[in-house]
This record gives C-alpha cells, structure tokens and sequence, in this order.
C-alpha cells in the first residue's frame, strides 16, 4: 500500500552559466525518474530507504540515525526530502510517522536534477497520501524552498523542470515559459564520472567575466543569440539547426574555460559517430555531454561515447512533470 509518485531529470539544452546573468536558457525533462513510495508509521519517526544508494536512516524529530550507508552523506541525501515532508506534514496540520522509499534511476551529482526529482516526487506522494491538495505551484514552491536551503542555488530550474515538465525557456527577469516544441528531441547523455562542483564552476565564469568583461560579455550575447535561434528551430522541427547551436553553444563554454577534457572527449566521440550536436549540459568541469542525433544514428553515438569512456543512454524529451503512480 501507499502511495508512489514520480518526477523527471532535466537537461540545459542552451545558456548555462549565461542564465546566472540574466541571459535566457532553455530546460526540458527527460525520460529518466526518480520515484518515491511513502507509506503511514505507527509512530512518530521519519525513515529512509534509498534503493539507488543503498542508505537508510530515520529522523526523531531532529535527531538522525543511520541504519545503513554513511552517516553524513545519508544525512545529506535526506535532508532535503525531510524538510518537502515537513512542509507537507505542516498543511496538513498532525505530525504523523512516514516510511520514504526512493528509487531513481536519474545519475547522481552528474547535473541532472536528480535531488529536485527526488524532492518534488516525495511532495507529491506526501500530499496524496495525507489528503493535502496541492497544486503543481504548490510543489514547485516547496521544492524551490528546499533547493535554496540546502543548495543555495536560486535558479529554480530544476524544481521548474522536475514539476512541470516538457521543454522551458527560462530568464530570470520573466520567469518560466513552455516552450513551443512539439518536437521529438532524440538524445544522448553522456556522464564522465567526473566530479565537478556547480559553485566552484559558477565561480570559475565569474572570474573570466571579471578579467575579461567586454570578450565575455559578447561571449553571453552570442549565447542569447543561439537561444534565440533555438526557440525558432524548435517551432520548425529543425534538428540540424539545434545541432549545430549546440556545437556552437559548447565551443563557447569551453572558450571561457568551463568544459573539461572528459567532456571534449565525449562530445567529439559523438560527433564524429554522426551526431548532429554535442555539448557540456549544467555546470562544466566535469558531469555530462548531451548528443543531439538523429533516430537511426542514436545507438551508435550511444556506443561511441562509452568508447570513449563515458556511461550513455538515450534520452527523450517528456511533457510528464511530476505525477502520481499509484495510489
Ligand atoms: O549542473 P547543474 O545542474 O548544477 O547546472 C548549473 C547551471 C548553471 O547555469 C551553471 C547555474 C545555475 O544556477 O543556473
């Protein structure tokens, strides 16, 4: 019994890094998920089980204690899940126990989105199962709320993509739009393995911003120029143009300093097996390559990334957000 709600991955298509500035970017969902079973406890305690991790642990009240896995990165996992909950438990006004079981199938720390998935699909299951309405604002706000606690990253465009799902412009001065793109975008995501930090990355464009303003500064109009494009190639179905942004898009990045060589490797294995474009997707130094293909070439730019020693899969755009499974 119980209930299981899910949640989908994001990839940044175009104008990461330019977004922190003021410049648009375009998001979508990705068929990947992460989802969570919440069941009623007879007593008080909040307990989590990650299926992917392997960790599992419970708050009493504050207090945590782990059964399984590492104390601190259990704690650091769960947290934020805990602090959804809550908020949840608040509406709904009694505080009750809940088991939390989470299963994604969503890379993690590869800048796919997988903690707002996580987040937004435990609020969602929470709410239906205490009988607390909750719009998809509703969700979207307490898993905006819970990324800036714990993150501090104010983007907000994970929480977007992991609630509402399908493709998004973004910009910070005028929010988020459903991008018109009823196209199917066939994609390679390529993960490295390697470890990268989104603050040390953010702060990495910063500096070359600073030492360099008027270059990187054209740098981020070309980015703005490319979303631009982006949104018309999508309106047209035209995966060649989209292709040939993202080239454009990644060569950009890497010029100010925020691809990694595990990244070029990727995106170069891919092009040369017939993909129409690749490029870093997030935050750089590390995390993951996206590769725009067409259908009858996916699966050999699939096996020419692992060559290259990246994990693949392919990866689709998905209009589903968040939603419940079973209940
Ligand atoms: O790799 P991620 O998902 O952490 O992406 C970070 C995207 C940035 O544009 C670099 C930062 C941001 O907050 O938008």
């Amino acid at each position: 019994m119980g209930v299981v709600a899910s949640a989908p991955a994001k990839i940044i298509l175009f104008g990461e890094h330019f977004v922190v500035y003021g410049e648009p970017a375009i998001v979508t969902a990705i068929d990947r998920r992460a989802s969570v079973k919440i069941q009623n406890r007879d007593d008080h305690k909040l307990r989590f089980h990650s299926t992917t991790l392997k960790y599992v642990g419970q708050f009493e009240k504050n207090v945590f204690k782990v059964e399984r896995g590492d104390e601190r990165e259990a704690r650091i996992k769960f947290e934020p899940v805990k602090q959804a909950v809550e908020s949840v438990l608040e509406k709904h006004g009694e505080r009750v126990g809940l088991d939390i079981e989470i299963n994604s199938s969503i890379p993690i720390g590869a800048g796919l989105g997988s903690s707002a998935a996580v987040v937004a699909a435990s609020t969602a299951a929470a709410g239906a199962l205490l009988n607390v309405k909750l719009s998809r604002e509703d969700i979207f706000r307490i898993t905006l709320e819970t990324e800036k606690i714990v993150h501090g990253n104010a983007s907000g465009i994970d929480p977007a993509v992991s609630t509402f799902g399908g493709a998004i412009l973004f910009q910070a001065d005028t929010g988020f739009k459903p991008l018109d793109a009823k196209v199917d975008v066939p994609i390679v995501v390529g993960d490295t393995g390697v470890e990268r930090s989104t603050k040390a990355q953010v702060e990495k464009f910063r500096t070359a911003l600073q030492e360099y303003p008027r270059i990187v500064e054209n740098v981020m109009r070309a980015g703005r120029e490319i979303v631009l494009r982006a949104v018309d190639a999508f309106k047209e179905n035209d995966l060649e143009t989209l292709g040939d942004l993202m080239n454009i898009n990644h060569f950009l990045l890497c010029g100010v300093g925020i691809s990694h060589e595990s990244l070029d490797r990727l995106a170069n294995a891919a092009r040369r097996a017939g993909a129409l474009g690749a490029k870093l997707t997030g935050a750089g130094g590390g995390g993951c390559v996206i590769a725009l293909s067409k259908e009858e070439k996916l699966q050999t730019v699939l096996e020419a990334i692992q060559a290259a020693g990246g994990r693949s899969f392919t990866a689709r755009k998905t209009d589903e957000g968040v939603r419940i499974d079973q209940s």
